[in-house]
């Protein structure tokens, strides 16, 4: 059982862990059209960690009876002026998310909901893996600078990446894992 504020706060988050499949999924386009296909590669299996991680939600929210309401997607932006652009902007929506989670948090402590707060410690963790992610990435950029040939090295790097998260929903995240 989780109260109609918690279910509604955990609503919003399946929200914002779509629009974050959607950003990464612009950036993956993007990242295709300059010839970055190591980049978009990246991009695309960010794209399924963010739609397993909506997922999770979703299922959480059913498995405790209660009702999965979905809201609009926001538009996330189609332009970036480079691979450094694009990972800052990655970096600070993941420490948006990484707030949103902890206030999650917060309410579910707040309520003395164990079960979600032990639900939500896989976010917790996860996010902290995220930010690492960027960073690591934002710091090979700014080495790399203006150097081409550096740039194409990482793209080939990057396109090494594979999702190693459940992509098919069908039966469910729980039952996939
Ligand atoms: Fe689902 Fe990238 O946080």
């Amino acid at each position: 059982m989780i109260d109609k504020e918690m279910t509604e706060a955990l609503n919003g988050q399946i929200n914002k862990e779509m629009y974050s499949a959607y950003l990464y999924m612009s950036m993956s386009a993007h990242s295709a059209n300059v010839g970055l296909k190591g980049f978009a590669n990246w991009f695309m299996v960010q794209y399924h960690e963010e739609m397993y991680h909506a997922m999770k939600l979703y299922e959480y929210v059913q498995r405790q009876g209660e009702e999965v309401k979905l809201e609009a997607i926001q538009a996330p932006p189609a332009e970036f002026s480079s691979p450094l652009e694009m990972f800052t902007m990655t970096l600070t929506h993941e420490q948006f998310i990484t707030s949103s989670i902890n206030d999650l948090m917060e309410l579910a402590i707040g309520k003395k909901d164990h079960a979600t707060q032990i639900f939500l410690e896989w976010y917790v963790i996860e996010q902290v893996e995220e930010e690492e992610n960027d960073n690591d990435i934002i710091a090979q950029l700014k080495i790399i600078g203006d150097n081409a040939h550096a740039l194409l090295m990482l793209d080939r790097e990057l396109s090494g990446r594979a999702a190693n998260v459940v992509t098919d929903f069908s039966k469910g995240v729980e039952a996939a894992e």
